[in-house]
């Protein structure tokens, strides 16, 4: 596969065309961003293991019968996707109060929910990502009735497969985002799963080994997500 133009340049990430019109190649960067790219830092290594996890995630996902954009692993920053057309929409899972939603609520961060919840945003760096519904994502014509149906019905699918993953490597997974696109008519998880979109805690020590810790300033980013890449080679323990 041959790598040609650079089509976008993102924050984490730099997407580049092929000589197959129907494939992408996603190369991850070690940039890290907080707070709409406010605060900025390079984090060694964030690219690998954010790549590397992605596509172990998006295998684990595939064979558990969830469609996903992943088609391969190129080399250690780069992989190939198929081309899709992303949904302008971030979908939220959360299984464990934290974040934004604690801030929203005034709610104290580790407070387990008696369901999980699902939430949108309108995907748009110059307004932060909004908070939308279903009522705005059907007026806006973001998705359709149909196809958000499916993706929300796969986001809760994905969180049940995750977090049995997790929880088999001493990971609690609190929330995460994901994008969806479309792919030939098919709705498919699309950009990343990692610890750059997951919060993950430590099941025992509830020690933070996500993005957080950049975000926060709590310090050891890298070692965290390099723990998380190291858990989940060590474990052999796949859904
Ligand atoms: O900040 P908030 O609590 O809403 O984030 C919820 C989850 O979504 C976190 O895991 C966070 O890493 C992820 N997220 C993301 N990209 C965004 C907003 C949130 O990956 N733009």
């Amino acid at each position: 596969m041959e790598k040609r133009d650079m089509l976008y340049e993102g924050k984490a990430k730099k997407v580049f065309t092929t000589d197959n019109s129907d494939t992408l190649i996603i190369e991850y960067k070690d940039q890290a961003t907080a707070f709409n790219g406010r605060k900025r830092a390079i984090i060694p290594g964030k690219g690998i293991v954010n790549n590397r996890m992605s596509n172990f995630l998006f295998e684990v996902l595939e064979r558990n019968g969830i469609e996903t954009h992943y088609i391969k692993e190129l080399s250690e920053r780069e992989s190939c996707v198929k081309k899709v057309k992303i949904f302008p929409i971030e979908v939220i899972v959360r299984n464990v109060v934290a974040g934004s939603m604690a801030q929203r609520l005034g709610l104290e961060e580790g407070t387990r929910l008696k369901q999980r919840i699902l939430e949108y945003c309108y995907k748009s760096d110059a307004l932060g990502d909004p908070l939308i519904n279903e009522y705005y994502i059907y007026a806006l014509e973001l998705a359709t009735k149909q196809q958000l149906e499916k993706i929300a019905d796969m986001a809760f699918k994905v969180n049940s497969i995750l977090v049995e993953y997790f929880t088999n490597i001493g990971v609690d997974l609190i929330d995460f985002k994901l994008e969806f696109g479309l792919c030939n008519g098919r709705v498919v998880v699309a950009d990343e799963i990692s610890p750059d979109t997951c919060r993950f805690w430590d099941s025992v020590t509830k020690e933070k080994l996500d993005k957080d810790r950049f975000r926060r300033d709590l310090g050891n980013t890298q070692e965290a997500y390099l723990e998380m890449l190291r858990r989940r080679t060590e474990e052999n323990i796949m859904p």
